[in-house]
């Protein structure tokens, strides 16, 4: 089964890139299939928390 797990709040970095990295590693460690999304249209940065480059300009899927 798949579950989708949205992750937000008003612009402001009150920690929801951080947060969702860290669950992405902890889900993944699980075993489970992690697909993170930042769909920060403007500034998407969850790449850079995760150490990888963003293929993808814009938005950034991981
Ligand atoms: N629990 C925490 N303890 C200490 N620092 C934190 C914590 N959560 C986030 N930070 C730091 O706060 C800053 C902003 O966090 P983050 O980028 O995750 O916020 P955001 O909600 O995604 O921001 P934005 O709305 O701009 O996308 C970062 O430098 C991050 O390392
Ligand atoms: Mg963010």
């Amino acid at each position: 089964m798949n579950t989708i797990i949205p992750i937000a709040s008003g612009k402001g970095g009150v920690g929801k890139t951080i947060f969702t990295a860290n669950l992405g590693i902890a889900l993944a460690n699980k075993g489970k299939t992690v697909i993170a999304i930042d769909l920060d249209l403007g500034s998407s940065n969850l790449h850079t928390c995760l150490g990888i480059k963003n293929r993808h300009p814009g938005t950034c899927f991981i």
